[in-house]
């Protein structure tokens, strides 16, 4: 049946699953940290490496049994080897080692974003490549053209500020607490979107990238005059940024080669009002929407566990070698350029 074993610790969330070949998550756990984060306002590395490395094995031990399988029955492993914080990624990445070397199985060192990026194939057999993708989360908020599995290029990156980090920023400037994507979201709901003046950073600009930081500030100047509710500045946040991801996402449909469909994966892509502008800009261009479920949005090992299979069904697979690196950075697409100020956050 051809089962991968997937780890995921690059971040706040401690994960494992078993997904079949035939797509079938077998099984999945996850622990997730926010209870540990909550009183400092965002995730402190730290805590979160002691924190997966308490959870970790123990998680794993479960999802096999979940699964009914032990390690004999993995066909290989696939752990996150980055980009993320490190501590983490080194727990998950040394434990995937570990695993590996005592059942001689092959270690598959996956890169995290490529877990989000091949994480609608997961869900939808029918997406084939090339597809377009919008990839946004807490670190990174990225335009990818994906040409098949490690063939992805990079069309558009954010000088500053990552989407999800925005949405983060805005959670905490209201007092929202963590995490702030899904409580900006909640209270959205509540309020007026043509309240408050918000700027669209970029909007229209013929370069291709995202900007966020200027329409973080003018939330922080919107809530210090006192002037609106908090529900109607998440509303006009959102929908700002709304604006700025369709605005940038059509910029980039009209300028490359058609592709089969119009892709959102990352955090933020479990954001309704999102993902419902996504599809209306798809059915502009008449091409389907894939957006995965919301569980394979925000970061699993599901994804991670798929990206194994896609890279065991390769032609010319190999398995990586018991003293691969953790790297805290590790772009998809090494050949593109840098921007200007595109702080990609660990
Ligand atoms: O992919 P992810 O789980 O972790 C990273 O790889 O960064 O993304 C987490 C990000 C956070 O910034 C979180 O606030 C955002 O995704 N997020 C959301 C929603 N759910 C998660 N942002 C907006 N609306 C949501 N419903
Ligand atoms: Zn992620």
């Amino acid at each position: 049946m051809g089962l991968v074993l997937g780890i995921e610790s690059s971040c706040d969330e401690t994960a494992a699953a078993l997904v079949d070949e035939g797509r079938r998550i077998v099984a999945q756990r996850i622990a997730s940290q926010d209870e540990a984060h909550r009183p400092f306002g965002g995730v402190v590395p730290e805590i979160a490496a002691r924190a997966h490395s308490e959870r970790l094995t123990p998680l794993i031990a479960a999802t096999l049994d979940d699964g009914g399988v032990s390690l004999r029955d993995i066909d290989a492993i696939a752990a996150t080897a980055g980009p993320g914080l490190i501590g983490g990624v080194m727990v998950g990445l040394v434990t995937a080692k570990a695993l590996a070397l005592a059942a001689d199985k092959p270690l598959i060192a996956i890169n995290h974003l490529e877990g989000h990026a091949l994480s609608p194939r997961l869900s939808d057999p029918k997406l084939q490549f090339p597809y377009l993708l919008l990839l946004v989360s807490g670190g990174h908020c990225q335009i990818l053209r994906i040409d098949g599995v490690g063939r992805y290029t990079r069309l558009a990156t954010t000088i500053d500020d990552a989407l999800g980090e925005a949405f983060d920023k805005t959670a905490k400037i209201l007092g929202l607490g963590f995490p702030g994507g899904p409580a900006v979201e909640r209270i959205a709901a509540a309020g007026d979107a043509s309240n408050v003046p918000l700027p669209r950073p970029l909007l229209g600009s013929a370069e291709p990238h995202f900007s966020f930081a200027g329409l973080k500030s003018a939330v922080l100047r919107a809530r210090d005059s006192e002037k609106y509710d908090p529900a109607d500045i998440a509303a006009s946040f959102q929908q700002a940024a709304i604006d700025c991801v369709v605005d940038r996402s059509r910029r980039a449909l009209q300028s490359s080669d058609t592709p089969t469909a119009l892709v959102v994966a990352g955090g933020v892509a479990a954001n309704k009002a999102v993902r419902a502008a996504l599809e209306n800009l798809a059915a502009e261009f008449g091409l389907p929407f894939v957006a995965p479920p919301l569980a394979l949005c925000t970061d699993n090992a599901a994804m991670i566990a798929w990206a194994g299979q896609e890279r065991l069904a390769m032609p010319r697979f190999a398995s990586d070698p018991l003293d691969i690196a953790a790297r805290p950075r590790w772009p998809l697409d090494p050949s593109a350029a840098p921007v200007r100020g595109a702080g990609v956050k660990a």
